[in-house]
């Protein structure tokens, strides 16, 4: 495995509209293993391809119960009811803001090998879904934070 670099806000492959994954292949899975070691090295609970450099729609997320890996994930359900909690980003360091998200949605995306797999996250668990999601359609969370500050790490 290995540790890939982590874009930050700024650069144009962040603002973009990653492609779906046509095949899955043994890059692919490559690909999964290398972000789940750099998110895990972060410290963060999320990444999307896009963040690595990659314009594709891979993400890898873990709320602290086991990594979850999607491929080409799509939102078929949103919760009316609304959420507001802090969000952070590894393109984005030392900042945070508060972020409205619906409270439950559901998923559905391809595992690695290439199966339909479909979620039902709630709470915190959706909110992380719903942030490495908006990257993959080129969207920061510092465009929808409100109260966005800076703390000294
Ligand atoms: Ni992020």
């Amino acid at each position: 495995m290995a540790l890939l670099k982590i874009i930050k806000a700024g650069a144009p492959i962040l603002k973009e509209t990653a492609q779906p994954v046509q095949h899955i292949t043994k890059h692919t899975k490559k690909l999964l293993d290398d972000m789940a070691e750099t998110m895990y090295a972060a410290e963060g609970v999320g990444l999307a391809a896009p963040q690595i450099d990659i314009s594709e729609q891979i993400i890898v997320l873990d709320d602290g119960n086991g990594i979850i890996e999607l491929i080409n994930p799509i939102i078929v359900e949103e919760s009316p009811e609304m959420e507001t909690g802090t969000e952070g980003c590894l393109s984005v360091p030392g900042y945070y803001g508060s972020v409205i998200r619906h409270k439950k949605i559901k998923v559905k995306a391809l595992n690695r090998h290439g199966k339909t797999v479909v979620y039902e996250p709630e709470g915190f668990l959706a909110r992380i879904f719903q942030h490495e999601i908006d990257h993959l359609y080129g969207h920061l969370f510092i465009e929808k934070a409100d109260n966005l500050r800076r703390v000294e790490e």
